[in-house]
């Protein structure tokens, strides 16, 4: 495990969009794995910034998304699909059919979670995936007590998250109660990860993830396992570590 220290969320967002670029100019024909949240929509601008500069090029690259709501269609605003579409994809050159997320829309969970499994097996695995840190663990939405072994699956969300995730929608009601995510196999098998946090109130599930046991009560935990894992943290983030 890698700890970058950043001195604020604008740092954090260059330092990773740095890990991010590197990994795009080494290998042109990447496939980045990527999470939606708050968290990681400052390395998204700032990748912008850098396309719109010259310095970045997208054409080659696939990605593929850590998740998606069971039940929206890509037109909502609250979908995965048009918030990484708003935040990133609609202002680069990617080839939008190397765009991949789960089908919210496709309700047969089982036939939808073998689909993107084998989506991700066929583009070859993924070189580098970026992820954010819910409060309590969780990645993607492998919630605690996720099993270790699971690829992309459909979840009940937990309280927690859905308490969490209302911020973006009209009324706690409105929020979905299932999604399909990428499980922790999948994560662990990409060959980079790149985990980014930020703020005072990620502080504590910071340490308990990285600096207590690795259980499947916090997910994020077993990223100590992965031989290439790399940490971006504000100060704030990692104030406690
Ligand atoms: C996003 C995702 C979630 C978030 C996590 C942190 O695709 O799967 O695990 O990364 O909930 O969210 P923020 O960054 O909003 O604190």
């Amino acid at each position: 495990m890698k700890i970058i220290r950043a001195k604020d969320y604008k740092d954090m967002s260059r330092k990773a969009a740095n890990i991010i670029s590197a990994q795009v100019i080494m290998k042109p024909n990447c496939v980045l794995g990527l999470a939606t949240g708050g968290t990681p929509v400052g390395t998204y601008k700032q990748l912008i910034d850098w396309y719109n500069k010259g310095d970045l090029d997208f054409s080659e690259v696939t990605t593929v998304n850590l998740d998606e709501y069971r039940g929206l269609p890509r037109e909502n605003p609250q979908s995965y699909w048009y918030f990484m579409h708003d935040n990133l994809f609609n202002h680069v050159n990617i080839d939008h059919s190397r765009i991949n997320l789960p089908d919210g829309t496709n309700l047969d969970a089982a036939a939808e979670c073998a689909r993107y499994d084998e989506v991700i097996r066929s583009v070859g695995g993924i070189d580098l995936q970026l992820l954010g840190i819910g409060h309590d663990g969780h990645i993607g939405f492998n919630e605690p007590g996720s099993a270790f072994e699971l690829g992309t699956h459909c979840v009940d969300l937990t309280q927690d998250t859905i308490e969490a995730n209302k911020r973006f929608f009209e009324s706690i009601d409105d929020v979905p109660r299932q999604a399909y995510t990428m499980g922790i196999k999948t994560i662990m098998q990409a060959r980079k990860v790149l985990l980014v946090a930020s703020g005072k109130d990620k502080a504590s599930i910071v340490k308990k993830a990285f600096f207590g046991p690795v259980t499947p009560e916090v997910p994020a935990s077993i990223l100590q396992m992965h031989p290439d894992f790399i940490l971006v943290g504000d100060e704030e983030a990692l104030s406690e570590i």
